[in-house]
């Protein structure tokens, strides 16, 4: 499918620190910011969390990895490969291109996407700086005891399908407890 298409051309997918697992635990993050926001959009923030650090080089500075996400998200639409408008196109690159320079965004969508990266900073042992945070949701404490989910679990809830493809309601779809 698409999504593993464009897994497999990252550079940074098996990094410990800005791979795989972080990208999902920022899907999870961001769909659950999404929650009470208006007019966020589910399916771009899903699409960040699997691409913003696909590009890095190494896990240390490497300013330009935003911006080659951006590139990168350019070139899989153009491709064929990402499920996405241009104007919903045009905010994933947006998010993705400035997602490290320490902004804050009043749109949802792009708020919901700075927000569930900065949401795992502790990771690293970095507690996120609510000065930073453009959302309401990202000032709560994270859900606990949750579970990072898989793909297919994330795209199902960021686009109200189960896994097999029907439709349902616009859930998160995953364990959040
Ligand atoms: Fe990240």
């Amino acid at each position: 499918m698409w999504g593993s298409r464009s897994i497999r051309r990252s550079t940074g997918i098996d990094s410990q620190i800005h791979g795989e697992y972080h990208w999902r635990t920022v899907g999870a993050n961001g769909l659950w910011l999404a929650e009470p926001l208006d007019g966020a959009d589910t399916l771009v923030i899903f699409l960040f969390a699997l691409l913003h650090d696909s590009m890095r080089e190494n896990d240390g500075r490497d300013p330009q990895h935003g911006p080659r996400a951006a590139v990168f998200a350019g070139e899989l639409h153009a491709e064929g490969l990402l499920p996405v408008t241009p104007p919903q196109l045009e905010l994933l690159q947006h998010a993705c291109h400035e997602h490290t320079n320490g902004f804050i965004s009043t749109d949802p969508t792009v708020g919901a996407c700075w927000d569930a990266d900065r949401l795992d900073l502790p990771r690293v042992w970095i507690t996120p700086d609510p000065a930073l945070l453009s959302t309401a949701r990202a000032h709560e404490a994270l859900p606990e005891h949750r579970r990072v989910p898989d793909w297919e679990t994330l795209y199902a809830a960021a686009t109200g399908t189960t896994s097999s493809g029907a439709s349902s309601a616009a859930e998160t779809g995953f364990e959040i407890k």
